[in-house]
């Protein structure tokens, strides 16, 4: 939630932080806005809206002109999105960027109103600009130390001081930031993608670390001013990796990416034909001594927990427990030093997930995260780590980041049916071998984008529509709603199909869509007399199912069929045609695919 940005260097600082912005607009677009050096003083220029509106803007009015500033795109928390409670915040002596949430900026606030300060916008970082303002004492880093051990909650800031044209100052807790080292240029960026134009090498700045950063030096400090020294990072990706490449959409590109990426995440995790997250830390032995899993996510990643509970439970036999970060915090959890908790999380970042990491460690528990973002808070603070290597997902919607973290699901599952006992040598064999054959269904299944698009023109104009499966398709069906709902803005819901005529069932009324997921054999026959059940009653019925099961014409008005694998893998294939559904319906409807009303792609706050 929010970008920041800031450069000192030779280039046009407008143009690089405006570009640097663009690629962080994902992570809010309520507003946007840019403080430079100009003639040795601050010049700010913001506008309500997305990025455009800022351009616009300074196209007709001014475009700054410098060489060091700093820059912001909102997703707003506190105070409506407008022009004045844009970012940067400030006065002619301090302008500043923030990405996070001052808990305590009331207090603040009112302790400044009583020296006289006077508040122009409703946001609580005008209230950190100000405190800035009232301890400076010429001395930057000092003055930043001080009102970091006042302000609480969660913050990457982003700030400049008139006294130091040619200076940028960083500093952060609990919200991301790194700075990226060019040859004569350096950055500020809440996320990797922004400075990849410029740069591949950046250092990852830590909770309570002040940084100082001209064209030319990058030097880190403690609060207590005490330098930091700090490993260069480099970024496995190009700038290339973060751009769409022809495709009309991220979200589209992120979807076609799904074979490659699935290759990448689980053959580094496979040794002679077995899993092997060995290479994460993770053994058979400490595997097999969990007495409970817990996993614990948000959103499309709570969903692929969901997969991963009904695969791990039926093959391996341990008791898994998966629920949504934001209740599972506030809950009080039975969980203890024999239990392993399980983070799923694209970003890394997601406020309420970290809080369960630092709540699972408290406990003692052993804490695994299955994370997307190299370096991210919760890769860092976990006890164990397997990455996805998913690249950069930009759009919103996530599409590529959910089935790799399913193939995270299947190779943990794995080991840990092994580690038990639960399957045998040979059965584990014949598991891995069809893993490995889902990026090649994944890539036929792309044939039925054709279908989904017209499936997408007979839902534009639907008010509601529900999913059904069951078991493994109940667990996808929720994932596909979630991403129907997200970028098309048609409401829907997923039921278990069984659990339907419980109440349910009375809205289905003529001509109402429902998507019935049928990839699990064992269920079939069910699920088919659920779809008889809707469809006497009206319903339109999408039904996605395997090329190779036979269903009577009738039972359904459209047939989606995919690629087979076996049972406990489908979720991943059948994951195609749900995010192509949604994708074409919002694309039909004329929605902005990528970047989804109310929506930011990293989740930063509570
Ligand atoms: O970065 P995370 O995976 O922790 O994000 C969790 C959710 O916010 C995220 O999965 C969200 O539901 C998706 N963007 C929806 O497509």
């Amino acid at each position: 939630m929010c970008g920041i940005v800031g450069y000192a260097g030779p280039g046009d600082c407008t143009d690089v932080l405006m570009d640097a912005l663009s690629k962080l607009e994902y992570r809010g677009y309520d507003s946007a806005g840019i403080a430079v050096f100009e003639d040795n003083a601050i010049t700010v220029e913001k506008a309500k809206g997305r990025l455009k509106n800022l351009e616009e803007k300074m196209e007709a009015g001014h475009r700054p002109k410098g060489h060091v500033g700093i820059g912001h795109t909102r997703w707003a928390t506190h105070g409506e999105p407008s022009d004045i409670n844009s970012h940067p915040h400030g006065n002619k002596r301090v302008s500043v960027v923030h990405n996070g949430i001052i808990e305590n900026y009331i207090k603040i606030k009112r302790f400044l109103a009583d020296k006289g300060y006077e508040f122009s916008s409703e946001t609580d970082t005008e209230t950190v600009a100000k405190l800035l303002d009232y301890y400076y004492n010429g001395n930057p880093g000092e003055t930043i130390a001080k009102i970091l051990r006042k302000i609480e909650g969660s913050y990457a800031l982003g700030i400049i001081f008139s006294d130091f044209p040619d200076t940028i100052f960083a500093a952060r807790k609990d919200s991301p930031l790194i700075i990226g080292v060019g040859e004569g240029e350096n950055f500020i960026a809440s996320d990797v993608p922004a400075i990849l134009k410029y740069t591949r090498d950046y250092y990852l700045l830590e909770h309570n670390e002040i940084a100082v950063i001209t064209r030319d030096s990058v030097s880190i400090t403690d609060l207590d001013g005490e330098p930091v020294s700090k490993e260069l990072q480099h970024a496995g990706w190009d700038e290339e990796a973060a751009e769409k490449n022809g495709y009309e959409h991220f979200m589209l590109k992120e979807i076609h990416e799904q074979p490659e990426v699935l290759k990448r995440t689980v053959l580094p995790r496979i040794m002679d034909g077995m899993p092997f997250l060995d290479e994460c830390g993770i053994t058979s032995d400490m595997l097999k001594s969990f007495r409970k899993i817990y996993i614990v996510a948000c959103g499309t990643a709570m969903h692929a927990g969901l997969v991963g509970k009904y695969v791990i439970e039926k093959l391996a036999r341990t008791e898994v427990i998966v629920d949504i970060a934001s209740e599972f915090r506030y809950r009080e959890p039975v969980i203890g030093d024999r239990d392993l908790v399980m983070l799923i999380s694209q970003s890394g970042e997601t406020a309420d997930t970290k809080a369960v990491l630092r709540l699972a460690k408290e406990k003692r528990a052993v804490t695994i995260s299955v994370v997307n973002v190299k370096g991210s808070s919760i890769a860092r603070e976990s006890d164990f780590v397997i990455y996805t290597h998913a690249g950069p997902e930009i759009s919103v919607a996530s599409t590529k980041a959910y089935t790799v973290q399913l193939s995270i699901m299947y190779l943990f599952a794995f080991q840990l049916a092994l580690a038990n006992g639960a399957i045998t040598e040979k059965e584990c064999r014949e598991l891995i071998e069809e893993l490995l054959s889902v990026p090649e269904k994944i890539e036929k299944s792309f044939d039925v984008a054709e279908t989904c698009q017209y499936i997408g023109s007979k839902l534009i104009n639907a008010d509601s529509l529900l999913y059904i499966g069951r078991g493994l398709d109940y667990a996808l069906s929720m994932e596909g709603s979630l991403k129907l709902k997200e970028i098309s803005y048609i409401h829907s819901e997923s039921y278990g199909a069984g659990e339907l005529k419980h109440g349910t069932i009375s809205l289905v009324t003529d001509g109402m869509p429902v998507i019935a997921v049928a990839t699990q054999e064992d269920l079939l026959d069910k699920t088919i007399s659920n779809i008889k059940e809707v469809k006497a009653r009206g319903a339109k019925v999408i039904l996605i199912c395997k090329e190779t099961t036979r269903v009577a014409d009738d039972i359904a008005d459209y047939q989606v069929k995919i690629p087979a694998v076996k049972d406990a893998l489908m979720p991943m294939v059948a994951a195609v045609p749900m995010q192509m559904i949604a994708y074409y319906t919002a694309v039909l409807r004329g929605c902005d695919v990528d970047k989804p009303r109310n929506l930011a792609k990293s989740v930063t706050v509570e």
